[in-house]
This record gives structure tokens, C-alpha cells and sequence, in this order.
């Protein structure tokens, strides 16, 4: 039976760089319901709203201090429902973050179980004895954190440490506790009971933790990043299927976890495979490392590995194709902006929509990211001063504080990686802030705004804008809906070096996406397929050339 998020298009609300309505800076729940018209214009269906529960804001609300309130900075709970109201009677549905994996330090389950040993809520987060070397306090194990350093952090007051795989002001639940599964279960049935349609099941992966055993270190480390110590472990799978039992399953919702970057399609699969009963689909992230961008040296030019990224996408469309279904994005709040990561800035308007016709032609349900649609880039960082993102500070605090890495060095580094890339105001026009906000906004800006902005590509027909209107409007709304939500994946002229090339196979329509990933230009071998209509070009093509210029996209309809 056909599922209402099989056709939908999502796209994702990074709440607080969205829209402030009340002029503090701060984007909130008003300012989403004042662009819910814009929501239409573009055509998406789904929303997914970044977290707006009671937070101190040390990872920007990741970090939950109340699960059942809204935080003051975004609105209040009569909002949420205005919102859901409104966005409903536009035909958008609303998914939201569902954290399971940890809350602030400033919940009040956490507040009482440092208390003490024997404190009711002790057992709700993970909590362990120091171990001593020659008189040494260390910590239970050598793993790393997410966000840098240990994964541990000490406590005075009852002389333990809790774990904490992000920062530590967030510490880990534990899920081991049936009673912190409860507890989770009630606040996923509270939002849903409000009416929101699904969730997006932050950090899903690492709710289950392996045995206390130390990672084989190097003896130039201090703390192992062996994620897999708290990554997808059979465990989590108990656990989820619990949830569906107990809370997913009495609701016509939509699920998609965050499975992380080590997933294989086997993990996936024992997510999202249906009978399972766990997740209705998984964000990967294999596709966000197909460049040198993460490790690049200074000067050194970006470039994508072509074959790699087929390679990628070819695993996770076929992988689950038939079995399950899938969740396709280019990026979210964690992530570069798409047109730093795999655009050209020689060739921004290009490389945009070439880029937009590849991933959203292809099976699955697809989420853009706020500013994604209108070409976004990453800020200019200058000085520490202009991160915000937890993380960094605490790289900061380590390699620069601490170990004297170069200033210069370690901005250059971050500046690619941070995720405060994505997370600058949404340009909504010219004006001051970019009309995100009449004050300075939270965050610092892009510079450059005056160009790049909703209003000006509105007015302008060949905007990154218009072209994102078109695909969406031709993934939902065009007799090609059908083949494009479950037509057969299939790439075809699999070794070719610039062409990313596939075919979706429908039973009574068959279209063909042809792809150029980069900046040269080739020769289009004679195609094997009869042109029956040309759906969409990046370059207006009337008919399929013969040399594919640079980032030239094409959508046809063969048989
Ligand atoms: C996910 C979120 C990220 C957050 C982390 C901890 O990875 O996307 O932003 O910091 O989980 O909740
Ligand atoms: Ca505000």
C-alpha cells in the first residue's frame, strides 16, 4: 500500500537561522509560520523543524532541557500548535527531532541522578568508577567524543564519571534502563498526540553502548574515535522495535533515522527493512566525503571523485531497492552548504541545478536543507569569534589551548569542517541581515547576501530558486510522479569518469538522467534510448546535445 511520505518532498528547517519574527536575532516558530507561504511557492509537501525544546542551547537545543516545552528563544507550545494547525491546511506535513540518545546537563532527570549513587534517577544515564594508574585518576575507557576529547566526563560530587559521545553538557541516557524507555516513549506519544506527523530520530545509532573494554590506542593517542563502540550494535534494533510497538505503530507517521557514517546497507537494511518494524527509512552520510575537502591542503583545489560518488549512490539506491525504502539529501545542519561542498563557483548557477537534477530524480524521499534551494555558501570565518558550534570550541580548547596548533592553521582546517557553515541566516532578501532579522542575527552572515537571496531569485526566471520550483513540481505534481517515487534504479555507462547516468525504469514510463559532475566538457557517446521528451535541462536544451558543456544536466523521457 502506498504510503503519503513515499510522495512527499521534504525539507528541512534549521529553526533558529530560518526566520526571527520578533526582531531578537534568534530565528523562531512565528517567523516559520510567517514563510509558510514561501513553503508552498516552493511546492514541498514536508517539513522537518530543528529542535525547539526547553535548551540552554549548548548544541543548539540537541541539548533538551524539557522535552515537553518550547524554548522561550523560538515561541511557546500555543505556537507549535499554530503552526501545525497552519501548515496542515496548507498540505505540509511536519516531522520533527525526536533525541533519544541524550539530554542537557540542566534536565531535571540529570540534575537529581548526579545527586547521588543511590538517587532514583542514577540509572537513567550512564554512570562509572575511575579506574587509577600510578596514582592517576583515568577515565572508564579510552573512547573519544564526537565533538573531541573523551567521552567521559568526571564528576566531583559523587567522584564518577557519565559518558557523553557529544558535549558535556550533554550526557548520555541509558537505554539499558526500561524505565528510560518509557520515559522516551511518553514524550514521542505527547508530540505526535499534538499532531506532528513523524520524527527524524536524532542519533539513533548510538543509543546502545558495547562493554567497558579500552580501543587499541597508538601511543600518540590519547582517546580512540572507534565509533563503533557505540555505533549500530544489535542492541538498538531491541530498543526500536520496542518504540514501534509500543508508540510508532498506533500512528499513520513517517520515521527516518540518523544512522551516521559507518552504516552498511546491512545495517540499513535491519532498520528500515518493513516487517522489521523499527524505522521507515535512514539518513546516510557516505555521500558528504566525496571530495578533498575535509583533508585539503592549503591552495589545493576542490574536486569531486566521480567514481566514488556513483559508486556511493549506486550502494545505497540499489542496496535497499525492493526491500525498503530510502532518504535522499544533499546536506542538513551538520554538513558544508552543497555549493562549497560539490558546486563550482565558476559555474554556481550550473552546478546548482546540475547537482539538484542528479540527487532528486532518484529513488527515495527526498530533504532540502534550508538555503540549499537558492544557492547558499559557506560564510567567511575570520577568528574563533565567528564559530559558534560547540565542537569547535572544544577542538579549540585542545588543539590550540592546549597542544599550541597554529591559529591560522586551525581555522583553515575548521573552516571547511564546522557545521556552523550551515547554520548562517537564511537570505531572504537585500535589506539589512538579509532580512532574516531587523537585528544582529545570532550568528554571523554570509557577505554575500545583496546577490544571493529568495527575493531577487523570485523575480528571476532562471534562478537556483526556480529550477529547485520545477523539480519539485515535477516529482509531485507531473505524470512523471509515479515513475520517479518508485520506478527501478539503474545506472547505466557505469565507468565513465565525468557522467553520473541512470535510469528510472516505471511500468508504463521510463526516464533517463544524464549528469556532468564536472567543470569539462565531453562527448556524448550515441544513446541507446529513443528521446521521447525532454523533461528538464539545466541548459534549455530543446533537444540532448552532443557535447555535454560544464555541470550539464538533463532529465529525458526514453523508451
Ligand atoms: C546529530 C545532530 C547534531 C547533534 C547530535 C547530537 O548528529 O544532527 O546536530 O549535535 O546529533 O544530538
Ligand atoms: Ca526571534
Amino acid at each position: 500500500m502506498e504510503k503519503w511520505w513515499q510522495k512527499s518532498f521534504g525539507y528541512q528547517i534549521y529553526i533558529r537561522s530560518f526566520k526571527d519574527s520578533n526582531n531578537d536575532g534568534i530565528g523562531d516558530i512565528q517567523g516559520i509560520i510567517e514563510k509558510l507561504d514561501y513553503l508552498s511557492y516552493l511546492g514541498v509537501n514536508l517539513i522537518w523543524i530543528c529542535p525547539f525544546f526547553a535548551s540552554p542551547m549548548d548544541d543548539n537545543g540537541y541539548d533538551v532541557s524539557d522535552f515537553y516545552n518550547v524554548s522561550p528563544d523560538y515561541g511557546s507550545l500555543n505556537d507549535i500548535k499554530e503552526l501545525i494547525l497552519k501548515a496542515h491546511e496548507k498540505g505540509i506535513r511536519i516531522i520533527i527531532d525526536l533525541i533519544m540518545n541524550q539530554t542537557s546537563d540542566e534536565h531535571y532527570w540529570f540534575k537529581e541522578s548526579r545527586k547521588s549513587k543511590d538517587n532514583p534517577y542514577r540509572d537513567y544515564y550512564i554512570w562509572a568508577p575511575p579506574r587509577y594508574s600510578n596514582g592517576q585518576r583515568k577515565e572508564p575507557t579510552n573512547w573519544a567524543s564526537f565533538f573531541g576529547g573523551s567521552c567521559w566526563e568526571y564528576d566531583e560530587l559523587t567522584g564518577e564519571y557519565y559518558m557523553k559521545i557529544f558535549s558535556k553538557k550533554m550526557p548520555d541516557l541509558n537505554w539499558k534502563n526500561p524505565q528510560v524507555r518509557n520515559e522516551i516513549a511518553k514524550v514521542a506519544e505527547f508530540w505526535l498526540d499534538l499532531g506532528i506527523d513523524g520524527f527524524r530520530i536524532d542519533a539513533v545509532a548510538h543509543i546502545g553502548k558495547s562493554e567497558f573494554i579500552d580501543s587499541t590506542i597508538t601511543p600518540d593517542e590519547k582517546y580512540k574515535p572507534e565509533w563503533e563502540k557505540y555505533s549500530n550494535l544489535p542492541i538498538v534494533h531491541d530498543y526500536l522495535r520496542e518504540m514501534y510497538e509500543k508508540v510508532f505503530s498506533k500512528y499513520d507517521i513517517m520515521t527516518v533515522g540518523e544512522v551516521g557514517g559507518r552504516a552498511l546497507i546491512s545495517d540499513a537494511l535491519l532498520y528500515v527493512t518493513p516487517n522489521r518494524h523499527e524505522l521507515n527509512m535512514v539518513f546516510n552520510f557516505d555521500h558528504n566525503w566525496c571530495n578533498n575537502g575535509w583533508n585539503r591542503q592549503k591552495g589545493e583545489k576542490l574536486v569531486i571523485n566521480v567514481p566514488h560518488m556513483k559508486s556511493i549512490f549506486d550502494k545505497w539506491q540499489t542496496g535497499l531497492q525492493g526491500k525498503a525504502w530510502n532518504a535522499i539529501y544533499w546536506l542538513n545542519h551538520d554538513q558544508p552548504r552543497l555549493l562549497s561542498h560539490y558546486g563550482d563557483s565558476r559555474y554556481p548557477q550550473e552546478s546548482a541545478k546540475m547537482l539538484a537534477i542528479c540527487l532528486y530524480f532518484m529513488w527515495g524521499t527526498p530533504f532540502i536543507y534550508n538555503g540549499e534551494e537558492i544557492g547558499m555558501t559557506n560564510p567567511h570565518f575570520k577568528s574563533i569569534d565567528d564559530f559558534k558550534d560547540v565542537s569547535i570550541h572544544t577542538q579549540y580548547k585542545i588543539n590550540v589551548l592546549e597542544n599550541h596548533q597554529d591559529i591560522e592553521d586551525f581555522i583553515y582546517q575548521v573552516s571547511y569542517s564546522t557545521r556552523d557553515n550551515a547554520r548562517t541566516p537564511m537570505q531572504w532578501s537585500g535589506e539589512e541581515y538579509g532580512g532574516f532579522s531587523k537585528s544582529r542575527p545570532w550568528n554571523i552572515l554570509c557577505d554575500n547576501y545583496q546577490k544571493i537571496n529568495v527575493e531577487n531569485e523570485i523575480e528571476d526566471q532562471d534562478s537556483i530558486l526556480n529550477f529547485y520550483r520545477k523539480v519539485i513540481a515535477i516529482r509531485l505534481n507531473s505524470g512523471y510522479n509515479d515513475v520517479i517515487a518508485f520506478g527501478k534504479y539503474q545506472q547505466i555507462k557505469k565507468d565513465h569518469l565525468k557522467l553520473y547516468a541512470y535510469l528510472r525504469i516505471g511500468s508504463t514510463k521510463k526516464i533517463l538522467v544524464l549528469c556532468n559532475l564536472t567543470s569539462c566538457e565531453f562527448n556524448l557517446d550515441e544513446l541507446e534510448y529513443r528521446v521521447i521528451n525532454i523533461i528538464l535541462s539545466n541548459y534549455d536544451r530543446k533537444e540532448v546535445p552532443k557535447t555535454f558543456a560544464p555541470f550539464e544536466a538533463i532529465v529525458l523521457e526514453v523508451e
